[in-house]
């Protein structure tokens, strides 16, 4: 299976099964508590298990950090209609490369987590939207859906009792605009995958138009260890309004990159130094990605006393996203990094909302420009201005998550944009990026 060595470092409780054989069989997960809490959650009343999963000061671990506990309650219990669980397995921002480990390592902690959704809210069927790319693992969680039900942990009277629970995968086609729970509502549903107008929120109208709960895998994941060893121990491993731990996908100029399981709260030059083993070749940090493409770059003077944390970030005008950390060192073009980021925005804006499709395609246009030693004076204003002016104008955060890097990137290393002035080369690198 795919993992880096664990670190010492780390608080192993999502991913404690990682590195056992068969960790992603049946037998494994029953032999090491698994779906002992779906047991316990079954003799609770929904609104205990609510309640336990706003304790632990779960938030949300696909993005926007929104607690887990608050939305469950926002799922009206009186509606005829069926509810449904959604998870969202498109993990297609940059940086990003945790969930593909849950998934492909401990299938039935994902499972056991939506199960236990579906009993605080009264939900019986459940869905995980897998990336396209993530074929693979379409195969690994069939076979342990195909598991569950063999052991009574799905299909009907689960484990004698009167609540009965079924789970399906539905594969994405490579959209990373699929990962927006409104576009990937529409995606499941069979429809072209484009953002839906909100309100009202998938709590209340989400899968054919039923109240559903949509969360990211490793929100799910968290739940089983919450309702087994109680929300409090799992609030306690956090900082005060975030609890638990994260996943964080350590990528770019550092000696040991992967994913490791860290305590929200761990400090940054911690985190890059003993988890991440120094950046490579002894160089300095230049900047800091916290938590994925979508998240404003921070310069290694801002990272200094940082903690992983989304108050924290939050205070720097950051995010701590989904935990896709990049590391940059001194000898990285910060014109080039605004370039790639934004090919992959322009590539992949679905192209229902104007600002989000032209900004994003002018700004790529000009970094280009810029990259290839054509840039012109007046562009480093325009390009904040483009990116600016895409700002909470869109259906979807698409439109934020392309213009926010920009912007920290224009406004915290100008004077990166003035080295490529005038026909000069990249001060940094010599390799022309054409996009
Ligand atoms: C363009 C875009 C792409 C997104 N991609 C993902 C994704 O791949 N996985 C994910 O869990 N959330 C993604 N999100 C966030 C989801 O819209 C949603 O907030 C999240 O799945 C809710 O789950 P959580 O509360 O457990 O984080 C994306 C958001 C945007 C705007």
């Amino acid at each position: 299976m795919l993992y880096n060595p664990p670190s010492p470092l780390e608080t192993k409780v999502l991913t404690r099964r990682f590195g056992l054989p068969n960790s992603a069989a049946v037998d494994t997960y029953l032999a090491t508590d698994g779906y002992k809490a779906f047991k316990k959650a079954l003799e609770m009343k929904p609104d205990a298990i609510i309640e336990e999963v706003k304790v632990s000061n779960l938030r949300g671990r696909g993005g926007a950090g929104f607690p887990a506990g608050m939305k469950w309650s926002f799922v009206p219990r009186n509606s005829p209609k069926p509810k449904y669980i959604v998870v969202n397995a498109d993990e297609s921002e940059p940086g990003t490369c945790k969930d593909r480990l849950l998934m492909e390592n401990d299938p039935h902690q994902l499972i056991e987590g939506m199960l236990i959704a579906g009993l605080a809210v009264d939900a019986h069927a459940g869905y995980i939207y897998v990336r396209g790319e993530y074929r693979y693992l379409i195969e690994i969680l069939d076979k342990a859906i195909a598991e569950a039900y063999d052991k009574g942990y799905l299909g009907k009277n689960l484990q004698g009792s009167n609540f009965s629970f079924d789970a399906y995968t539905h594969s994405g086609a490579g959209a990373y605009e699929c990962g927006e729970e409104s576009a990937l509502l529409e995606s499941l549903e069979g429809k072209r995958g484009i953002p839906r107008i909100r309100p009202p929120f998938p709590a209340v109208v989400g899968a054919f138009q039923c109240p559903t709960i949509l969360n990211n895998v490793e929100t799910y994941c968290a739940v089983p260890p919450i309702l087994r060893d109680g929300g409090a121990a799992f609030a306690a491993l956090g900082v005060p309004k975030a609890g638990g731990t994260k996943l964080t996908c350590l990528t770019g100029h550092v000696n040991k990159p992967g994913v490791y399981e860290l305590p929200l709260g761990f400090p940054v030059d911690r985190m890059i130094n003993e988890v991440g083993g120094g950046i490579r070749g002894g160089k300095k940090l230049k900047a800091f990605i916290p938590g994925g493409s979508s998240c404003p770059v921070l310069t290694a003077a801002e990272c200094e006393g940082l903690t992983m944390d989304y108050d924290a970030m939050a205070k720097k005008k950051t995010m701590l996203g989904s935990g896709g950390v990049v590391i940059m060192d001194e000898d990285t073009c910060m014109v080039k990094v605004a370039l790639r980021i934004m090919r992959f925005y322009a590539h992949e804006s679905c192209g229902w909302c104007i600002p989000c499709r032209e900004g994003t395609t002018w700004i790529r246009k000009i970094l280009t420009r810029f990259h290839d030693g054509m840039g012109r004076k007046d562009d480093i204003n325009l390009l904040g201005d483009l990116a600016k002016n895409m700002l909470g104008r869109t259906f979807c955060p698409l439109g934020d998550a392309a213009a926010l890097p920009t912007i920290s990137i224009v406004e915290k290393f100008r004077e990166e944009f003035e080295a490529h002035l005038d026909g000069k080369p990249c001060p940094y690198e010599k390799e022309l990026v054409t996009a």
